[in-house]
């Protein structure tokens, strides 16, 4: 795992943003298949794609991408669905098809089809995939995609209840606390660590802990995101906020600031 501290954030949608450029540009004539995720701690990296995109120095007509989890039981208008929430804030802004976006067809649910869906996305995956740059955010418990703490390591895309505390900090999104869903469809943890290279980006105070717990802690379901340690490419991009309580963050910046030249720099 990869920890790169950056001086703001700012700067980590800058970093997170070349990367994906780098990947977008290495794949014009093969495969190239994006993971999205939602939730505020991405948005500056689409926003600093959607710049570069308008200023010509990439294109996403060639671009496959899966979204990574997706809320049950709002309405298909809804601004919070996440497949429209993407569209609204990200995919609409580019050149990418729309039918080139993927998610889980929670709109088409009817009563007992949830794992027809969690199937039929997992099938697209082995299809169109596997994905090729996966970017992630991370719960202040320790989630990734909504995989919350007691999740089994090598789970699939599957149905997950939200725990109280991701119930309240997506709260923001809605107009109360009773209006966020409880139950959503998310990648499971094993269908995550299939992706080729992840990168996981958080910002703030309240990341610290679990930024800690999934970097410096034991393997365990407590903290989901701590799976990612068992994963051979994944790139950490924090600000010093979210790297506050790390022990060794002086040795990721040493090891930053070291790297051999014929090394990728991310
Ligand atoms: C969203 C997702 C979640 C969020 C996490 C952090 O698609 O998979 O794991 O990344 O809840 O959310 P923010 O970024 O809003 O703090």
């Amino acid at each position: 795992m990869e920890v790169v501290i950056s001086s703001s954030p700012t700067e980590s949608y800058q970093i997170v943003a070349s990367i994906f450029q780098s990947y977008i540009l290495d794949h014009l004539d093969e495969k190239c298949v994006l993971g999205l995720a939602t939730g505020s701690s991405p948005q500056g990296v689409y926003d600093e794609l959607i710049r570069r995109f308008q200023f010509n120095e990439l294109s996403f007509s060639h671009v496959n991408a899966f979204l990574l989890d997706e809320y049950l039981g709002l309405p298909p208008d809804h601004p919070q669905l996440y497949a429209r929430y993407i569209r609204d804030v990200f995919i609409s802004h580019l050149d990418m098809p729309n039918q080139n976006l993927h998610y889980p067809q929670v709109t088409q649910l009817n009563t007992g089809d949830i794992s027809t869906i969690c199937t039929d996305y997992e099938k697209k995956l082995r299809q169109i995939g596997p994905i090729g740059l996966q970017i992630l955010g991370i719960g202040s418990n320790g989630h990734i995609g909504f995989n919350e703490p007691g999740s089994s390591l090598g789970s699939r895309t599957r149905i997950k209840t939200l725990s109280p505390i991701t119930r309240t900090d997506n709260a923001r999104f809605f107009s109360s606390e009773q209006d966020v869903p409880v139950h959503v469809i998310t990648q499971g943890l094993g269908t995550i660590l299939e992706s080729q290279h992840i990168v996981l980006i958080a910002q703030g105070k309240q990341k610290a802990s679990a930024i800690a717990q999934m970097i410096e802690g034991p393997v365990t379901i407590n903290c989901p995101a701590s799976v990612l340690q068992f994963h051979p490419h994944v790139t950490v991009v924090i600000d010093p906020e979210a790297a506050s309580f790390l022990s060794n963050s002086s040795y990721y910046q040493f090891v930053q600031a070291n790297k051999p030249d014929w090394q990728d720099k991310y």
